[in-house]
């Protein structure tokens, strides 16, 4: 199994996050590669098994949330959907968003937005800040157990 994992981050956690849910995908066997939503290689998730597509919440912190560097995010998935718009027809996929307070609506937010891609959202955890290990192995063990059926 191949999965990539693409974050927006402004501040490090998001990013940090990505990367411990490839340490945590690695020590399971499974292959990993990150990247920001800025530097994303299309032919890498068009050969992936499954896309993680991750952000941090952004907000007024207990209202208004919704996930941050949106534009990014979209131009992102626009490149990933490709000229014909069917890229990431059926990808497997899964969300996450890191947060301080409460994240609201963010991960809904992110997934409609992969859905609206195309991407076929499987899986979705907001992930606090300050429990970033324990979320990433929470995240990882939810997909490995989808990827056992
Ligand atoms: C401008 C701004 C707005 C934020 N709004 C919220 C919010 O509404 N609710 C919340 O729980 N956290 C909020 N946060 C906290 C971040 O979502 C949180 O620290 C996140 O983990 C940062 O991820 P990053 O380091 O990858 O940028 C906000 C942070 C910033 C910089």
């Amino acid at each position: 199994m191949d999965v990539v994992v693409v974050y927006e981050s402004k501040t490090g956690t998001t990013r940090r996050a990505a990367l411990a849910m490839g340490d945590e995908l690695f020590t399971r066997g499974i292959r990993c590669t990150t990247y920001p939503a800025s530097g994303v290689d299309p032919a890498a998730v068009a050969a992936a098994d499954l896309l993680i597509v991750g952000t941090w919440t952004d907000g007024l912190f207990a209202v208004g949330q919704r996930p941050g560097g949106r534009k990014r995010l979209a131009q992102m998935l626009n490149t990933l959907a490709g000229p014909d718009g069917d890229g990431l027809k059926g990808k497997k996929c899964a969300v996450y968003c890191t947060y301080a307070v409460t994240p609201g609506g963010t991960l809904r937010k992110l997934d409609d937005m992969v859905a609206g891609a195309g991407g076929d959202v499987v899986a979705g955890l907001a992930m606090r800040r300050d429990t970033i290990a324990d979320g990433a192995q929470r995240l990882v063990g939810a997909i490995a157990d989808l990827s056992s059926v």
